[in-house]
């Protein structure tokens, strides 16, 4: 039996790409976007993986989107659901019926600097180094227990993007090493 992977992402997918170059011992089933232009859904055309699109502004209610976006991840019974980029907080329905299958990675070393400035924060904040943490997600914005960090080193002339260009170097290697060792525990 495979060990099924959903990953939620709503931007350019690079760390989903990341994800699907690596499967061996999982299998990335389906990309569920928020975004109907988001660069990842091109990626998964490309691999042949199913997309699903659940766009919040097509519910009059933040808790009938997450009741659809619940039955959309369920209907692949996934093993784990990876949220890498989603950009969206998801609601208590999705956390309580998958919560130690579902994770996160952002884009600092948490608990310093959640929410979706990481990059830009931790560059204002002066710090020298900052990084990236997948966690388990929970009722709170990036505040799950942590699974996995890596530092990245923060050079005086780095922008918000190149900073970000080198945290994700970083990130599609994490990512795709917890997401490989949670598969394999779960094949022994
Ligand atoms: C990553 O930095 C991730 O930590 C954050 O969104 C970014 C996704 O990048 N949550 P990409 O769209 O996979 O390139």
């Amino acid at each position: 039996m495979s060990y099924k992977v959903v990953v939620l992402a709503s931007g350019t997918g690079s760390l989903f790409e990341a994800l699907i170059q690596s499967q061996q011992d999982y299998e990335v089933v389906a990309l569920i976007t928020d975004n109907p232009d988001a660069g990842a859904i091109a990626i998964a055309d490309s691999y042949g993986i199913k997309v699903e699109i659940c766009e919040l502004r097509s519910f009059s209610t933040r808790t009938e989107w997450n009741r659809a976006l619940r039955a959309l991840i369920a209907g692949y019974q996934p093993d784990l659901v990876v949220s890498a980029g989603f950009m969206k907080v998801v609601g208590e329905q999705v956390v309580n019926e998958f919560n130690e299958k579902l994770i996160n990675i952002h884009p600092s070393l948490l608990p310093n600097f959640p929410g979706a400035h990481a990059v830009e924060d931790a560059l204002n904040a002066s710090v020298t180094s900052t990084g990236t943490t997948v966690h388990f997600i929970d009722a709170g914005v990036d505040t799950g227990p942590i699974i996995a960090q890596s530092e990245v080193e923060i050079s005086p002339d780095d922008s918000i993007q190149s900073l970000h260009e080198r945290i994700k170097t970083v990130e599609r290697e994490l990512i795709v090493e917890v997401v490989n060792s949670f598969a394999r525990k779960s094949n022994q």
